[in-house]
């Protein structure tokens, strides 16, 4: 039955606008990275592990089609309200909603084909317990298909902060700095988490995407830099210089936007495949 010719769309119905956006565009880089790679087999159960407001999932459920069925698990309850939402406006029907941590999954061993996340894994508290869970309920020949920022992501504000606190003779916040930086996730560490877990790497991809910004002050005050990245530099850099090294960092960010003619971030991102 050819019931999708009888939908009629009414782009003036506030409800219709409201779902409009999908997703922010940070996730959307290594989103479209993740959907160029990932397999689409029809008929399959999936999981999105760290689906936030429905993403990748709602994509994947329609991509995939209505005879296979898409798992989100996300504890942020606010978020999964609003891909509920979304899913409902969209006529989505395949997928469910599971409140609540990864590392504790309410599904039944070997039960799933493909289990994704996107940017999901330097969010997670215990990446080791996740992947366990996620080899329990992964079926045999099942598919991991992970899309992740790496480190080295935005080194170029990195290397100011850096220069910010030598000139400021911060020595003792220069490790915080690293580690704060080392906790981001490598390929090879990645690698071996998910092939502690069981699962065999099949494959992996690379790409650099640039976040561009006339410069640091525009940088420093946007939206998605303010809620996903700022509360993490700002404990690094906690203390009682903190504000007037913010300022050193604005205006060596600035001064180098100058020199350049923008300011350019380089996020390294990775697609890592496994299979159980
Ligand atoms: C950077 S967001 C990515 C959200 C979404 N996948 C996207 O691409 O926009 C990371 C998500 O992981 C979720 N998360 C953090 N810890 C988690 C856990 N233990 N289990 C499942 N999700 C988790 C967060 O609540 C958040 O929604």
């Amino acid at each position: 039955m050819s019931d999708y010719l009888n939908h009629q769309v009414n782009i003036h119905d506030p409800a219709f606008v409201a779902h409009y956006d999908e997703l922010p565009l940070w996730s959307a880089y290594a989103g479209a990275l993740l959907l160029r790679h990932v397999p689409l087999r029809r008929g399959c159960v999936a999981l999105d592990i760290g689906c936030g407001a429905g993403f990748p999932l709602l994509e994947l459920a329609q991509r995939l089609g209505a005879g296979s069925h898409v798992y989100g698990v996300d504890p942020w309850e606010a978020a999964l309200d609003r891909a509920r939402a979304k899913a409902r406006q969209w006529q989505v029907a395949n997928v469910t909603l599971i409140p609540g941590d990864a590392a504790s999954l309410p599904l039944p061993n070997e039960s799933i084909d493909l289990i994704v996340s996107n940017l999901g894994v330097n969010n997670l508290a215990d990446g080791v317990a996740v992947f366990a869970e996620c080899r329990r309920v992964a079926r045999p020949g099942a598919v991991v298909a992970l899309t992740t920022n790496l480190q080295g992501h935005m080194q170029e504000f990195y290397t100011v902060a850096f220069a910010a606190l030598e000139s400021a003779r911060a020595d003792h916040l220069i490790p915080r700095l690293q580690r704060h930086i080392e906790q981001r996730a490598t390929i090879p560490a990645l690698a071996a988490a998910l092939e502690a877990a069981g699962f065999q790497m099949t494959r992996t991809a690379e790409e650099t995407a640039e976040l561009r910004f006339a410069d640091g002050s525009a940088m420093l005050r946007h939206w998605f830099i303010k809620l996903a990245f700022l509360p993490a530099w700002r404990d690094a850099l906690a203390g009682p210089d903190m504000a007037a090294l913010f300022s050193d960092i604005e205006a060596r960010l600035n001064a180098h936007a100058r020199h350049a003619g923008e300011l350019r971030l380089s996020i390294p991102l990775a697609y890592l495949e496994a299979r159980a």
